[in-house]
């Protein structure tokens, strides 16, 4: 950084260029835009069904017809892409209903690819939203067996490049997980498929409204032994490194906002797109406090994606997209 004199002190008034919001919007460093946004969504079997998430105000599952139309408010804002999550019916050990030919997130990406055909649809690959155990892989002798993971998360992600992803998204935090999947959707003909992988993703507290959505909280346990420790910032670029390695088009830090400088630590070292994760603690938190008029949501949301994207950012996973990107357009 540059030494001022004493003497120069006054001469150089940093506040000249705030004076007003055309200046201010000149020299702004960071921008926001709604193609960066990634808007996550949770999809339910049945029909017509819209249901509001309790502990996520402004968050819906939606059966799969509901949510096409959904989408059209969603691409009218110009966000960049949805994410999707899926809660099946039956939930069993295996978590068959991830990688059924039928299943409700297969039935959600052929109804929206029928009647979007250019919007970018990227799909969980997962497990517990679909075990009884709630946990991200297949159990053995009271622990997730990678290994054995690995075959099952490859196959949902081929079910899902059929039924018309753009882009899967492995959030197991199973070793080898990306190379699995790059390998799998090679060999059966899905090569143009991209991977966004959830390389840096923490043990963290902020998922709780998510699991209360998903029905996916861990029946025992936790899940430490597999995500990240929050204590960690270097291993997350050893994570980050393997994801590529491992040939990610896209790797993830989640969640966003408790890990700013793991966000910044590796987005100059990574040539492909960076995505991260904001969170549904971090957006029920915004809420509950915007509800009891604690704080004014609209600017305390903009200045968090601000925060993000200023880390390092180049994608940003958010339910707040679509009001974010309503202020943004209205500005
Ligand atoms: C699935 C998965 C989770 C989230 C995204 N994918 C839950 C978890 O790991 O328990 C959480 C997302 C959120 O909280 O918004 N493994």
């Amino acid at each position: 950084m540059l030494q001022v004199s004493r003497e120069a002190n006054l001469l150089l008034r940093p506040r000249r260029t705030r004076r007003t919001s055309a200046v201010r919007a000149l020299v702004r460093e960071t921008r926001l835009d709604p193609s960066r946004f990634i808007y996550p969504l949770f999809v339910r079997e049945g029909r017509g069904i819209r249901e509001p998430l309790p502990a996520m105000p402004g968050q819906w599952r939606f059966s799969p017809d509901r949510l096409a139309r959904e989408i059209d408010d969603v691409r009218g804002l110009g966000i960049g892409a949805v994410l999707l999550f899926g809660l099946p019916e039956h939930k069993d050990a295996a978590g068959s209903g991830a990688y059924a030919e039928d299943g409700v997130i297969q039935q959600a990406v052929r109804a929206l690819r029928a009647a979007h055909p250019d919007l970018v649809i990227a799909t969980d690959v997962c497990l517990c939203e679909y075990t009884s155990h709630g946990h991200c892989g297949i159990i053995r002798d009271g622990d997730v067996d990678n290994d054995e993971t690995l075959g099952i998360l490859a196959r949902i992600a081929i079910s899902q490049a059929a039924a018309g992803a753009d882009l899967v998204a492995p959030s197991a935090m199973m070793d080898g997980q990306v190379g699995a999947l790059r390998r799998a959707l090679d060999a059966s003909g899905f090569t143009g498929i991209a991977i966004m992988g959830y390389s840096a993703k923490y043990a963290s507290a902020f998922y709780g409204p998510f699991r209360d959505a998903a029905g996916s909280a861990p029946q025992f346990g936790d899940r430490r032994g597999y995500q990240m420790d929050p204590a960690n910032a270097r291993e997350a670029e050893r994570e980050i490194e393997l994801d590529l390695a491992e040939g990610a088009d896209i790797v993830m830090v989640k969640p966003a906002l408790p890990y700013l400088d793991v966000i910044h630590r590796v987005s100059s070292r990574v040539a492909v797109p960076l995505a991260a994760y904001n969170v549904s603690g971090e957006y029920a938190m915004v809420k509950a406090a915007a509800e009891r008029g604690w704080c004014d949501e609209r600017s305390a949301v903009l200045e968090i994606l601000t925060a993000i994207a200023r880390a390092g950012a180049d994608l940003i996973i958010t339910y707040h997209a679509k009001e974010a990107s309503q202020w943004l357009t209205s500005r």
